[in-house]
């Protein structure tokens, strides 16, 4: 038996059920893909199942505010998707009369989809046959075919695409890559792989050589640096507060954050005068300086660690009385679960202003 026949038969059996693989409509495949990128099934579902329910169409995601689809991605992380995801659904809705391209190399013109996702739209609603080349994928072959050459290096991506076009059956696209991310996702996993009850046992090169922990090669990236984030959080007799939107092209942009004074190491509590330096406070308003957290709050991301504290800062008067620069808005703490903003901040919020 070859390796898709076994494939398929395994992928019959052992598939989860999962709502983007009962649909050919190329819109909720996309949506799906992105959601999924660098995201687990079980933290991207509930996402997918309120991003399909709030936008069904790609009209409906088209015509929503930046700031609501930043809302409903909030805490999924990587936000440049969802602002690509939106900027892409207003292309398609407008330019392409709501259709999506029905070939790879079309989609791969449209702003957030790759190769990878590209492939994935191509073949599960087009049936193109051009295979699918992600982690799964890639650990999949490199114990499979015994490849060592690193996944993460440009010869590898070169390699692995090339090796992945080769074994995908082309009778069979959509179903095919399904099964090859599936069984990478559930059986042939980066720790404990289940070799003992594998399909592939009698010509897996890794298994016949006892190397599957050794596969796939990565390269090691940098080490992850610190950032000192100090989050100062202003209240005013009224329940105000101030916020601003990150601007830039960072991870948050577009998110709404404290007025924030960042150190190369921890930092101790701000002075009146570093407050009124980040905020254009006078220092005759500030009544009181106190930190919320004395434990900093650590948020890992790929290549940072950052830890966070939060200062929080009496304000005598009101601070609509004031005329900050117009960078800053002023919110009522009451409202600022309406608003986008990271993770972090959220996490804080709903702490330390639960809802009465
Ligand atoms: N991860 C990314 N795309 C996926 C898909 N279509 N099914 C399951 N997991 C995925």
């Amino acid at each position: 038996m070859n390796f898709s026949k076994r494939l398929l038969n395994w992928y019959k059996v052992e598939h989860r059920d999962l709502p983007w693989r009962h649909t050919k409509n190329p819109y909720i495949i996309w949506l799906s893909e992105i959601i999924l990128q660098q995201t687990q099934v079980k933290q991207g579902l509930p996402y997918f199942q309120k991003f399909v329910s709030r936008f069904p169409t790609v009209h409906d995601l088209a015509d929503a505010s930046e700031d609501e689809v930043l809302k409903l991605w909030q805490g999924l992380g990587y936000y440049s998707r969802a602002r690509n995801l939106h900027f892409t659904a207003q292309y398609v809705s407008k330019n392409l009369n709501g259709d999506f391209p029905d070939n790879f190399k079309e989609l791969k013109t449209l702003k957030g989809i790759g190769d990878y996702t590209a492939a994935a739209i191509a073949s599960f609603a087009f049936e193109e046959p051009v295979a699918v080349v992600d982690g799964n994928v890639q650990r999949v072959l490199s114990r499979y075919l015994g490849i060592y050459t690193p996944i993460n290096s440009t010869e590898g991506v070169k390699e692995f695409k090339t090796k992945a076009q080769k074994l995908l059956d082309s009778s069979n696209p959509s179903i095919y890559n399904q099964a090859i991310m599936e069984f990478g996702a559930l059986h042939c996993k980066p720790k404990s792989p289940k070799c003992m009850f594998c399909v592939f046992q009698h010509d897996c090169t890794a298994f016949q050589q006892g190397i599957q922990d050794e596969l796939p090669v990565k390269l090691k990236k940098t080490k992850v640096k610190k950032r000192y984030f100090n989050y100062l959080v202003l209240s005013d007799s009224e329940g105000n507060t101030i916020v601003k939107k990150r601007r830039g092209a960072g991870i948050w942009q577009g998110l709404y954050e404290f007025p924030l004074i960042e150190s190369e190491n921890p930092q101790e509590i701000p002075t009146s005068e570093e407050i009124n330096e980040a905020t254009g406070m006078p220092l005759a308003r500030i009544e009181k300086i106190k930190i919320y957290n004395e434990e900093p709050v650590i948020h890992l991301l790929s290549h940072r660690k950052i830890l966070s504290t939060f200062i929080e800062i009496e304000i005598n008067g009101q601070l609509s009385d004031l005329k900050f620069s117009n960078k800053f808005e002023i919110c009522k703490i009451k409202n600022l679960r309406q608003l986008a903003v990271p993770v972090l901040i959220q996490n804080f919020i709903e702490s330390e202003f639960p809802i009465a």
